[in-house]
């Protein structure tokens, strides 16, 4: 039941809409207050009234029901209180209903969502400052989802550019197949490190490695071999983070894709006069130099980042007839989706209004001796093993007896992982410290996960008896706040999708979390009277309900031993 809804069909207000009611109703801050509250300062001016008047006015024309325990008015605000036991069955027979499909709806039905993350670059680590962006665009991805929508990931791969060249020669002067092989990434970073330390000395090397460019363009059969090969080194690479973090795609088109796709974009913005020459490269201007110029052909001829975005945008419309279209990327390039935005407004695309840049801070580790600024490069993928193995230690420690212990520990270190980029919202910088996101007492994802385990052996213990549920067992303040907490866990996705925002669920299955260990701490269970453990024992399976569904949306396993 909407009871938000039934609140506002309850308020009498002439001349205004339920709907309007509806819309500014609220949690109360404090849950003692009350389960809804209608602040009065809108209506109040309409009515010549002050709001705290208007507040009263309303109390004294609602009627009595049986849902509603009772309203009152506290200075300018209406608050609610709903009848306990109404709302407790009310919310339990609709998460325990809806099980796995509890937060999911179809309200995306029919439309499409393309989701531009994590696109990475070929022969550069996968690295810690890839995580935050990863995790948001995977978890949009599965919000999107579960409201119904079709989505599309699409990993916009880095994959062109005069490096490629330079790794070319790299690798034909010194590289070793089988070591490159053996360590990836890592070997194909050595040599072209070299390549740099070497072009310093001999510059010759750079007419060359831009040779060798040249021979990729022009479809060289042993360039493109090699091309390949670095591709397929990082993305094996790659993969295997992927499938730890649950990560999927459905198009790997990267830079490289849109090559031949380019051209036709330049005429058309070339015959729209668009398209401005200035010193033999080609280039849009913005009205009143709302940005500066948008450079897509170089004096030479290249093509360059902002002029295969263009392209991609467009062949993506195409492609998918997108209802909306975002780009997870930090907001370092914010610059250059306006420009990129703005040029498909002037081209006249009006879904260029559907295409958002879902800006994100960046990440840096607590911890000095892996910090970016002392120049290391952290990869992703020895994070996930450091706070793997942390996290076997401290499960050794709680519950040395636990079956699968490895397993339980990748699912927590990672988890800690995801949580820690997750939590806060996406646009803040994230300083990540893996004692932090360990801690299983504090605003983490082991702790979330230890309640729910917490809640998974209770249920393994207690024994239901008989079907009775008695109801007045569930009817405190606690088991209240618990039951707000996971009946508002649907609205939470809704939003996360709505602001691109996965940390909305975050907070939301903290809240649960949080709210579910307030109640167990005064609450007896395994020894209270059969039909009031009956209930208790549905709140249990309840709360585990919306974590586990909130934390599979932002890519969180639950072991249910811990
Ligand atoms: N590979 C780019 C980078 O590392 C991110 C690409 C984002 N997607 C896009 N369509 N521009 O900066």
């Amino acid at each position: 039941m909407d009871f938000k809804k039934l609140l506002a069909d309850i308020v009498i207000l002439q001349y205004v809409e339920p709907s309007e009611v509806e819309a500014l109703m609220t949690r109360p801050k404090d849950a003692s207050m009350g389960d809804w509250c209608l602040p009065c300062f809108k209506f109040a001016s309409r009515f010549g009234k002050s709001p705290a008047e208007l507040a009263k006015d309303i109390v004294s024309r609602i009627g009595a029901y049986n849902f509603l325990e009772k309203a009152e008015a506290v200075g300018p605000y209406v608050n609610f209180t709903l009848d306990k036991k109404t709302v407790a069955a009310d919310v339990l027979e609709r998460v325990l209903g809806e099980g796995e499909e509890f937060g999911s709806s179809e309200e995306g039905a029919g439309k499409t969502i393309c989701i531009d993350y994590s696109s990475v670059n070929i022969a550069k680590p996968f690295h810690m400052g890839h995580m935050l962006n990863t995790s948001i665009g995977a978890a949009l991805y599965r919000i999107y989802r579960a409201l119904g929508y079709r989505v599309v990931g699409i990993n916009h791969l880095g994959d062109w550019g005069t490096q490629f060249g330079k790794l070319i020669v790299a690798y034909k002067k010194w590289g070793d197949r089988a070591e490159i092989e053996k360590r990836g990434v890592r070997g194909l970073l050595d040599i072209y490190v070299k390549f740099h330390t070497e072009a310093e000395k001999c510059p010759e090397l750079d007419d060359e490695a831009r040779a060798w460019f040249k021979k990729i363009e022009d479809g060289d059969a042993e360039a493109l071999e090699l091309f390949g090969w670095f591709k397929e080194i990082t993305l094996k690479e790659v993969g295997r983070v992927y499938d730890r973090l649950g990560v999927t795609f459905d198009s790997y088109a990267g830079e490289s894709f849109y090559n031949d796709k380019m051209k036709p974009v330049l005429d058309e913005l070339e015959r729209d006069g668009l398209l401005e020459e200035s010193d033999g490269a080609k280039l849009v201007r913005f009205k009143n130099d709302k940005y500066p110029p948008c450079l897509l052909v170089r004096s030479d001829g290249a093509t360059l980042y902002a002029t295969r975005d263009l392209a991609a945008a467009i062949y993506r419309k195409n492609t998918y007839d997108f209802y909306k279209c975002l780009y997870v990327v930090a907001y370092q390039q914010d610059l250059h989706f306006k420009q990129l935005f703005e040029v498909l407004r002037m081209k006249g695309k009006p879904w260029a209004d559907d295409l958002v840049h879902v800006a994100h801070g960046m990440v840096s580790l607590e911890d000095g001796a892996l910090s970016t600024r002392s120049g290391h490069v952290v990869f992703l993928e020895d994070v996930l093993n450091t706070a793997a193995a942390k996290a076997l230690e401290i499960i050794d420690k709680k519950s040395p007896d636990l079956p699968d212990k490895a397993a339980t520990a990748e699912a927590v270190g990672v988890g800690a992982i995801i949580f820690g980029m997750l939590y806060n919202s996406r646009i803040k910088d994230v300083t990540f410290s893996y004692d932090k996101a360990l801690n299983f007492d504090g605003e983490t994802g082991p702790y979330v996960q230890y309640t729910y385990a917490r809640c998974a052996s209770l249920v393994a213990k207690c024994e239901r008896e008989g079907d009775a549920e008695d109801l007045d067992g569930i009817a405190d303040e606690d088991s209240r706040a618990l039951i707000n907490a996971i009946a508002a866990y649907p609205e939470a996705v809704r939003m996360a999708a709505e602001k691109y925002e996965p940390s909305i669920v975050a907070r939301s299955v903290m809240d649960v979390a949080q709210a579910f260990n307030k109640f167990y701490l005064t609450h007896n269970i395994a020894g209270a009277q059969p039909a009031v453990k009956n209930a208790r024992l549905s709140l249990v399976e309840a709360t585990m309900t919306a974590i586990r569904n909130g934390l599979a949306l932002l890519g969180i396993k639950t072991p249910e031993k811990m």
